[in-house]
């Protein structure tokens, strides 16, 4: 299938595939597919923004590609680099005579010697990719306004080869922790999507899908339990990951209840910030109940 026909068959196909998403998440990335926008999906950390974009790509058996930004990052890790490895090879293999002529250097910098990055690669690929620009706010502003070109016409530029246009866009999912404000202009060329914190009641199916052994009981302890540590104002708060990594950590230690002591033995799997701790240890009861 390459597109849902319905909000409630793409909701189900996400569930199949292990992801469960509200109405709302749903409904954006039904429109993004059905109108070739790209969606950009904010929000906190570890709460399944990077996760949807791969399941997607599972469900409709595309190609997951991933563009994963960080400061400093720039085009040629984003499009295309020449290989200068293999160039040099074919360099000594040519003779002098050859290397006078015009077409054996036009040839060094042809199709056979372009290592494709990600961008390339989407463009080529077209609808049979998902094109997954993970954490976008990590990189700088020029990089931004580059990607902001890409996505408006899916064409790129290879000046010695020529330019390469997609048939059909790749479905393409940005995502942001929201570390800065990203441009306007960047914004209105995407849908948008905020994810927060799953209610508990999803969260523990969430648990439960990702971790079929696990028991209910202490899924819901948990989930309370993290919603806990949630309300503390903690410089890290732990996002679903870390709920999962939670119940699999009690379920390896073959633990079924939650009181202090075992919170704070097993602490290590949802906190992961020195300075949190502190805040932490000071309420062990309150989060072992789940108040
Ligand atoms: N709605 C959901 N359905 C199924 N699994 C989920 C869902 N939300 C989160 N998860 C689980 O949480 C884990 C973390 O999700 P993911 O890495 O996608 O978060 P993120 O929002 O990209 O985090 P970060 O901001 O750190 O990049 C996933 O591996 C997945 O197992
Ligand atoms: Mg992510």
């Amino acid at each position: 299938m390459d597109r849902p026909e319905t909000v409630a068959q793409l909701t189900q196909l996400l569930r199949d595939g292990g992801y469960l998403a509200d109405r709302g998440l749903s409904t954006a990335l039904f429109v993004a597919l059905s109108l070739g926008r790209p969606i950009l999906i904010e929000g906190e950390v570890g709460v399944g923004k990077t996760e949807v974009a791969k399941v997607l790509a599972a469900v409709f058996g595309r190609r997951l590609i991933r563009l994963q930004c960080y400061e400093g990052i720039d085009t040629s890790q984003a499009l295309y680099e020449w290989d200068y490895a293999r160039q040099m090879l074919q360099i000594r293999a040519l003779s002098q005579r050859e290397l006078d002529s015009d077409e054996a250097v036009d040839k060094l910098f042809g199709p056979k010697f372009l290592i494709e990055r990600p961008l390339l690669e989407a463009v080529r690929t077209g609808d049979q990719a998902v094109l997954l620009i993970d954490e976008v706010d990590r990189a700088d502003d020029e990089f931004e306004a580059f990607l902001l070109e890409v996505l408006a016409d899916f064409q790129i530029t290879v000046p010695e080869v020529g330019t390469i246009k997609a048939e059909t866009p790749p479905l393409v999912v940005l995502t942001s922790n929201r570390t800065r404000e990203l441009h306007d202009a960047l914004k209105r060329r995407c849908l948008y999507h905020w994810v927060g914190y799953p209610s508990a009641e999803r969260e523990v199916e969430i648990v439960l899908a990702r971790e079929p052994g696990a028991s209910e009981a202490l899924a819901r302890k948990v989930v309370a339990a993290v919603n806990r540590l949630r309300s503390l104002e903690l410089t890290k708060p732990p996002g679903v990951a870390e709920t999962i990594d939670w119940v699999r950590t009690l379920d390896v230690l073959g633990v079924t209840e939650l009181d202090a002591g075992t919170v704070d033995d097993t602490l290590g799997a949802v906190v992961k910030e020195h300075d949190d701790l502190e805040l932490v240890r000071a309420d062990l009861d309150g989060i072992a109940s789940g108040g």
